[in-house]
């Protein structure tokens, strides 16, 4: 019994470690060390792309559509989205990159699902701008859909 006080807390930091190493282990292990970091720089775009536009998905589903600080995050998801795509340079497909070898085998196809991301983007925009809640609940559906469009084929799961 009197020994549990002690047990505790080293269990307690070996569990924490683990965890740590776990971690470690399992993402981003492989540094991007090339000049300009290309994978990492379009990677962390891609991050801050889903910080704009997420939250916004989690307000409409818990019915907290507020118009104002619509229009403030959809601006900041407009100016973030013209980042990842200069990085896709050739010769860019190392670890540890995420996209699949389609992104350049198949660069017309990655350059429509682009295309395609820009223009449902722009409609979710205007529909922001009107605010009208139901326009905008489709069109930030259409912005959803064209990010996983393009996902399904050009990046690994
Ligand atoms: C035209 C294609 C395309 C569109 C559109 C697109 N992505 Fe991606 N996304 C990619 C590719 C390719 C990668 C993998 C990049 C890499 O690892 O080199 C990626 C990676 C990501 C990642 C992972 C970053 C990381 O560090 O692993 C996130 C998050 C992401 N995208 C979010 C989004 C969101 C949110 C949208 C829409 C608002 C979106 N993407 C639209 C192609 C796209």
């Amino acid at each position: 019994m009197f020994l549990r006080p002690q047990i505790r807390p080293f269990f307690r930091f070996t569990a924490a470690v683990a965890v740590v190493s776990f971690l470690a282990a399992c993402g981003g292990q492989v540094e991007d060390t090339r000049p300009g970091q290309p994978v990492k720089t379009r990677q962390t775009a891609f991050k801050e792309l889903l910080r704009s536009f997420e939250p916004m998905g989690v307000m409409l589903r818990e019915n907290r559509y507020d118009a104002d600080k619509f229009v403030a995050m959809t601006a900041t998801l407009m100016s973030k989205r013209d980042a990842p795509w200069s990085h896709f340079g050739p010769d860019t497909n190392y670890p540890p990159t995420k996209a699949t070898l389609r992104v350049w085998s198949e660069p017309e196809k990655f350059e429509q699902a682009r295309l395609a991301f820009f223009t449902a983007s722009d409609e979710f925009k205007a529909a922001v701008d009107s605010k009208d809640k139901a326009a905008v609940e489709r069109t930030y559906k259409a912005v959803y859909d064209a990010c996983q469009n393009c996902h399904k084929p050009f990046k690994e799961r």
